[in-house]
């Protein structure tokens, strides 16, 4: 069973280190994909870190409840969402291996639009390499627009005027994904 929650500078305390292991155990080719680089474990904890630090992010955070041990709550997604001045969003996510294409990639996303659609921002994005199939296949699925990057990026956007019947619609479309 996959839970969602999500999380701000209050509630990371319970979060930090899952965050972290999450990240660390991806494959190098995902981390790439994920940093648009490779990265060292020290950058991942740093990141976190600073990340969890400041009030302008957001974790939206995907768990797998182990059917056979109850006790253990696994991190398999992580969306981070990075506010700037002007509340625009900015999104990075990963999905674990063993629970990918199975929705949780989409279903954060949709997370992360109705947060950002509810903060009042004007547009939400995200930068991901020209390379990246998956990521370019999910954000046109999501009605994302793609706008400038450079020669080895692309940057995803939707924009949209506040309309709380937009958040709405979007949190009826999140599938239950059962395991
Ligand atoms: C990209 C990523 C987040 C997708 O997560 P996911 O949970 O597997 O995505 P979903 O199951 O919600 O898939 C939604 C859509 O994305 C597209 N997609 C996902 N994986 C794909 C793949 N391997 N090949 C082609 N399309 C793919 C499909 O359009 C899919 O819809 P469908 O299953 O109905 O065909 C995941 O592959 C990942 O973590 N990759 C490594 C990190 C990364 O690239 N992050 C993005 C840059 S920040």
């Amino acid at each position: 069973m996959i839970s969602y929650t999500i999380i701000n500078k209050i509630n990371i305390v319970f979060y930090n280190d899952k965050i972290v292991e999450h990240f660390i155990q991806l494959s190098e080719s995902d981390k790439r994909m994920r940093f648009g680089m490779p990265i060292k474990n020290e950058a991942i904890i740093s990141y976190v870190k600073n990340g969890t630090a400041s009030p302008s992010s957001y974790w939206v955070i995907a768990e797998w409840l182990d059917p056979f041990n109850v006790f253990e709550k696994k991190v398999v997604g992580v969306g981070h969402l990075y506010f700037d001045k002007e509340n625009n969003s900015e999104i990075g996510l990963s999905i674990s291996d063993g629970f990918k294409r199975r929705g949780i990639g989409s279903n954060i996303m949709s997370f992360s639009i109705i947060l950002s659609n509810l903060f009042l921002s004007s547009k939400i994005s995200g930068l991901t390499l020209r390379s990246n199939k998956q990521m370019i296949s999910l954000a046109k699925k999501m009605n994302f627009d793609f706008e400038g990057g450079g020669t080895s990026e692309i940057e995803a956007v939707k924009r949209f005027d506040y309309n709380p019947l937009t958040a709405f619609n979007i949190f009826l479309n999140i599938k239950h994904s059962d395991y």
